[in-house]
């Protein structure tokens, strides 16, 4: 499942990540790369310690626990800190898929990941190329969004960025561990909880039938979610 958050970041948010990240020193993006992915990738990116990057990732993982859609579809249990980085000048992301565990520099904070997130912090008229493609069950899927808006998506998909011929492409990228593990899973929940909110609008909270299938969402996540 590809989920699509439309303007995770606001206007003023998206300008304080920026100001953040624009005045940092940025490195060779494969500083967090596993081996195989290594030697696909060419973009740059913050150093995962660095203050800026700390600042800004915050202010992304505010905006995130600010959103029921998030919530909703990623059932978050532990979100790895945000990165940032870039791509200019023919840079790309060859076809890869991402490590399945990920463990913090310093900390040894692991995270299993389940759903990659990309958050967009460029408009995408200022710059050719830097889709995010990503191959699913339905086909390849080309994704290049405006400012602010994310996208999540399964962290076992292959996916690549395409090279970036003209301007900057600038994202943050990270990845989280779900409560529930199984995709399949995780959809249907997500099915589940957009139906009910949809039955509880119009029939209202308190219908009976609203009641007995909110009933069935949680004890759905009570069966399969670690938490
Ligand atoms: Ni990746």
């Amino acid at each position: 499942m590809l989920t699509v958050i439309p303007d995770l970041l606001d206007a003023d948010g998206l300008a304080r990540v920026r100001a953040l990240i624009d005045a940092a020193q940025w490195v060779d993006g494969n500083v967090t790369s596993g081996h195989q992915s290594a030697l696909a990738k060419r973009n740059l990116q913050l150093p995962e310690e660095a203050a800026e990057a700390k600042q800004a990732g915050q202010i992304v993982l505010d905006a995130l626990g600010n959103s029921p859609l998030f919530i909703a579809a990623a059932l978050p249990l532990k979100v790895f800190p945000p990165l940032f980085n870039s791509y200019a000048g023919g840079q790309a992301f060859g076809t890869h898929v991402d490590n399945a565990v990920r463990i913090q520099a310093g900390t040894g904070f692991r995270v299993r990941s389940d759903l990659s997130i990309t958050v967009f912090l460029e408009e995408p008229e200022s710059y050719d190329g830097g889709e995010l493609t990503i191959d699913t069950n339905f086909g390849v899927q080309r994704v290049k969004l405006p400012a602010g808006h994310a996208v999540l998506y399964p962290s076992s998909s292959l996916h690549r960025v395409e090279p970036v011929t003209r301007g900057r492409r600038v994202a943050s990228f990270f990845w989280l561990q779900s409560m529930v593990r199984d995709d399949a899973a995780r959809q249907m929940l997500f099915d589940l909880d957009s139906s009910i909110q949809q039955l509880a609008a119009d029939l209202g909270h308190d219908n009976a039938q609203v009641i007995r299938l909110t009933g069935v969402y949680h004890n759905l996540l009570r069966r399969w979610a670690d938490a």
